[in-house]
């Protein structure tokens, strides 16, 4: 089958309605990385509103013309060979504006309203307004105030008793209005439900869309369709059957260049907090009633408030952190964590985190779960491995069977996309010999598509009005909920002996420990 392009399908889908997307900290590295390459892609499947711009806020000192010219260059960098130019001038170039600003500075709004007005002139965006906030956290609150206090969050539409002239205006028309908010949302409980907060104060709830990019992912949203379009496997999709779940996100890569964010975050923060708990809710929830937004979300929900809450024994005992040391990763040799930049030479910040936990409901009750992160691993991949329970008895008296493996479903979400099962086969020949073996799906090959960066999807979804891919406030209030334990425990005692792992393992002995102390090991893909 030939390969397509990266981008969504637009089978039963529909351009959204018109509109401008305002990005706050347009300069940085978010908007010409994923940010553009993903609006492109969207373009090209034609999901685009065909009245849409974009328009760039941010300190630097530039106007429109040069924002045109340098998102252009970056695009062309950052993702050209994705990027047909041609269609990136017609499509976008013109669509750019760029407002240098103060995200502090109330007369920067004043500013911003002027230009989104000409923009709803110039382009037919409606009045219809998504920002996006690319923008360090600090920042989160005072925007959304500001926006709040220019009006620009406002959707109210021109009452009858309007008079005819403002009605008429596009310009003061407002359509709908929307805030984008990367994460992280909070570093604890009590800054969570702070941020929480603070923007309810200016926003309803339904206008906020927290994002987290796992969630664009195809093969983080298959798991919902693995699970709930197929009869074969719910019903084998609970304690009855099934021995324990690994949840494992490895990255080769360090800290690289984001010593300043990481070393105040750390794997927990950084990993478990957002994204796997993610993955976790996906694969732990009970089925929706439909894949309406507020059903889905519900159903997430339920599993993090299910959690069983850990004490400062379980933290002791059942949560391990590590901290990589100079090591060799595929053939590379990495320096340590400590003294990367903008890393202290005694930091205790943890770049591994693996985790035991329960989850208290009828389905699960006494499964574990088994979650690994960490940086500077020997390999990339994150997977789910739902391992089933042992047959009750080896049946092959008499032949060489003494031991089989378990089965195990693996969910593959990257790099090679795709689900395998693995069973017990018997071996050709005479007498009974058995070994196992896999059955295998891979996205590539059975779509022949390559998988799309996961931003597409969202930005898609956010435009329609659609929330189901993005994370409620009480969601975020729970995650942090079920780690606070583990950060105020690890924020007391700080780690005696980093760094415990060399870069290109697979952590701190700890790890093993952990699944050695249950009679299981971790599935080292
Ligand atoms: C980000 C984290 O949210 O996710 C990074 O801040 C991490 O530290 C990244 O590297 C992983 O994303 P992906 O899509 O490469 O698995």
């Amino acid at each position: 089958m030939a390969k397509s392009d990266p981008k969504p399908s637009a089978t039963n889908h529909a351009a959204p309605p018109p509109c401008a997307m305002v990005i706050f900290g347009a300069s940085g590295d978010l908007t010409k990385r994923k940010l553009l390459p993903a609006l492109y892609n969207v373009a090209t499947s034609k999901l685009l509103p065909e009245k849409f711009a974009v328009v760039g806020f941010a300190f630097d000192d530039m106007d429109t013309d040069q924002f045109r010219d340098t998102l252009t260059k970056e695009i062309k960098e950052f993702a050209g060979e994705t990027i047909d130019p041609k269609r990136w001038n017609e499509l976008f170039a013109k669509r750019l504006y760029y407002v240098k600003g103060d995200f502090t500075d109330a007369k920067s709004y004043a500013t911003l309203a002027k230009t989104l007005a000409q923009v709803d002139e110039e382009c037919g965006t409606s009045g219809n307004y998504l920002f996006y906030l690319a923008t360090p956290p600090s920042f989160f609150g005072k925007i959304v105030d500001q926006l709040g206090a220019a009006g620009l969050t406002n959707e109210e539409k021109p009452t009858e008793k309007e008079d005819d002239k403002k009605k008429k205006s596009k310009s003061s028309q407002a359509g709908w209005r929307r805030v984008i908010i990367e994460k992280p949302f909070g570093h604890d409980v009590e800054s969570a439900k702070a941020l929480n907060r603070e923007i309810t104060k200016v926003l309803r709830e339904d206008q906020i869309y927290r994002i987290d990019h796992y969630l664009g992912k195809d093969t983080v949203q298959n798991i919902m369709v693995f699970r709930f379009a197929n009869g074969l496997f719910e019903p084998t999709w609970n304690r009855r059957y099934v021995d324990h779940v690994q949840i494992t996100v490895s990255e080769t890569v360090g800290v690289e260049h984001r010593g300043l964010y990481y070393d105040k975050a750390g794997a927990l923060r950084d990993m478990v907090a957002n994204h796997i708990s993610q993955l976790l809710a996906l694969i732990c929830m009970e089925s929706p009633i439909s894949f309406d937004a507020e059903a889905v979300r519900d159903e997430k929900a339920k599993v993090l408030r299910a959690i069983h809450p850990l004490s400062e024994e379980d933290v002791l005992r059942h949560c391990v952190r590590g901290q990589y040391a100079a090591g060799t990763v595929q053939g590379k040799e990495v320096p340590a964590y400590r003294g990367s930049p903008n890393v202290p030479e005694d930091s205790n910040t943890e770049t591994f985190v693996a985790l035991k936990m329960m989850v208290d409901n009828w389905r699960w009750a006494g499964v574990p779960f088994y979650i690994r992160t960490g940086k500077c691993l020997p390999t990339r991949v994150t997977e789910i491995a739902i391992q089933f329970k042992q047959v009750p008895l080896i049946l092959f008296r008499e032949t060489p069977v003494e031991s089989l493996s378990p089965n195990q479903l693996i969910l593959q979400i990257q790099p090679d996309e795709g689900i395998s099962l693995r069973f017990e086969a018997k071996t050709p020949g005479f007498g009974i010999e058995t070994k196992p073996v896999t059955m295998e799906f891979h996205y590539e090959q059975a779509f022949g598509t390559t998988p799309i960066t996961g931003y597409e999807t969202l930005l898609y979804g956010a435009m329609q009005g659609d929330a189901t891919l993005f994370l409620r406030a009480d969601f975020v209030e729970m995650a942090w909920q079920f780690l606070q334990p583990i950060l105020d425990i690890w924020g007391t005692l700080p780690a005696r002996k980093f760094p415990n792992y060399a870069a290109g393992t697979w952590g701190p002995a700890g790890a093993d420990d952990l699944m050695t102390a249950d009679g299981r090991t971790w599935r080292n893909p």
